[in-house]
């Protein structure tokens, strides 16, 4: 039942606050995380030395996010990888590490090939971050964490995104502890995942301002998504959305790398979206969007209002909350969920199913 909304990807866009509290219902205190929430072997956290992270699509994107958090906020190696080529592949393990997937279906046919294979390499355990309970994903996996997202109907992953994401902050922070993050911040960890259903609310409040956006943004044919740091794999995720529902052709690039090739493509026709999140890197991108700007490219950044951007003549501003910034890309995927919604609706397109996609891909 798709309620007061016209599409299902709407409807399940505007759950995320209350899903995202049903993700991390359980599995915080006031100040901790609840490793219980791993089952009852949680002993495991204390033994990872690597966690090797296996998915597919926007599960995958959800799985880069959570490198930069593994690596940060635990210091140990994390490598992430498409199941499409994790199980074509001869795969150096080393020892005691963690065999991670991503998926919303627990169905996905390489994500599964891949965890069969792992299961023969000798990890130190194999963990399934998965939203359907029944799935065989869930059954085959030794440990899991349920994202508690709930029946996702569109094709385009909004809700079993933003909760894995959720999840594996969940996750990142357990292996820190064990790998000497204080108790202080793991507090404050805690505390800003306890606010982040709130945050999902104040950007979903830009709803009415990106449909506006969304109707200059119908007939382009190109889009390019930069960001850095985590926000690249949140650019990543907003191409694919655009590609899937509105057929425009986008691509993501971590800002750094403009200058190596992508600058080229940056005229009059083609649409920037920045991602600037007010963080150490706030310097670094502005002098890309320069760049960018420069060149006569056409800029809409997503950011807050500190970061000064918002009055510039030649950027298209849309406000994000500005939030503790391991949260960043959890609340800046929001933006750019309701940008490829109403870019596809002007279009036309068949929002929630669209052309060539399956919600589930059980076949190779
Ligand atoms: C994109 C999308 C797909 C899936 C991918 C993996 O919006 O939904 O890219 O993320 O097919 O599916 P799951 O997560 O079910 O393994």
């Amino acid at each position: 039942d798709k309620g007061e909304f016209r599409h299902y990807m709407m409807k399940e866009i505007y759950e995320q606050s209350s899903v995202i509290s049903a993700c991390l219902e359980g599995r915080i205190s006031e100040t901790k995380v609840l490793t219980s929430c791993f089952g009852a072997e949680s002993e495991f956290l204390k033994d990872i030395e690597n966690v090797h992270i296996v998915a597919c699509g926007t599960s995958y994107h959800a799985g880069m996010v959570a490198k930069y958090w593994i690596e940060d906020l635990a210091g140990i190696p994390c490598s992430v990888e498409v199941a499409s080529e994790y199980r074509y592949r001869k795969v150096a393990v080393p020892k005691k590490t963690l065999f991670l997937t991503l998926s919303q279906s627990g169905e996905t046919a390489d994500t599964l090939a891949a965890l069969r294979m792992a299961k023969e390499l000798g990890y130190l355990t194999t963990l399934a971050i998965c939203n359907v309970p029944s799935s065989t994903l869930v059954r085959e996996s030794a440990l899991t964490l349920l994202t508690n997202a709930g029946p996702e109907i569109g094709v385009a992953s909004t809700k079993a995104f933003t909760t894995q994401l959720t999840a594996l902050l969940i996750t990142s922070v357990a292996i820190a502890v064990e790998n000497g993050l204080s108790a202080e911040k793991e507090q404050e960890l805690v505390q800003a995942m306890r606010s982040l259903p709130a945050y999902i609310n104040d950007a979903l409040a830009q709803d009415a301002h990106i449909k506006v956006i969304a109707d200059r943004f119908a007939n382009k044919h190109n889009a390019l998504f930069l960001g850095r740091g985590t926000m690249f794999p949140i650019a990543l995720e907003g191409s694919l959305k655009l590609k899937e529902i509105s057929y425009i052709h986008a691509e993501a690039y971590p800002a750094g790398e403009l200058k190596h090739g992508p600058l080229a493509l940056v005229d009059e026709d083609m649409p920037i979206i920045a991602l600037v999140p007010h963080n150490d890197m706030l310097d670094k991108l502005k002098s890309n969007l320069q760049e960018v700007a420069a060149r006569g490219g056409e800029l809409y950044v997503f950011a807050d209002k500190e970061t000064d951007l918002h009055n510039e003549d030649n950027i298209v501003f849309t406000e994000v909350p500005k939030v503790d910034r391991i949260l960043e890309p959890i609340v800046h995927t929001i933006p750019l969920q309701l940008l490829s919604y109403h870019v596809a609706v002007v279009k036309g397109t068949d929002v929630d199913q669209p052309r060539n996609l399956a919600k589930s891909v059980t076949v190779e």
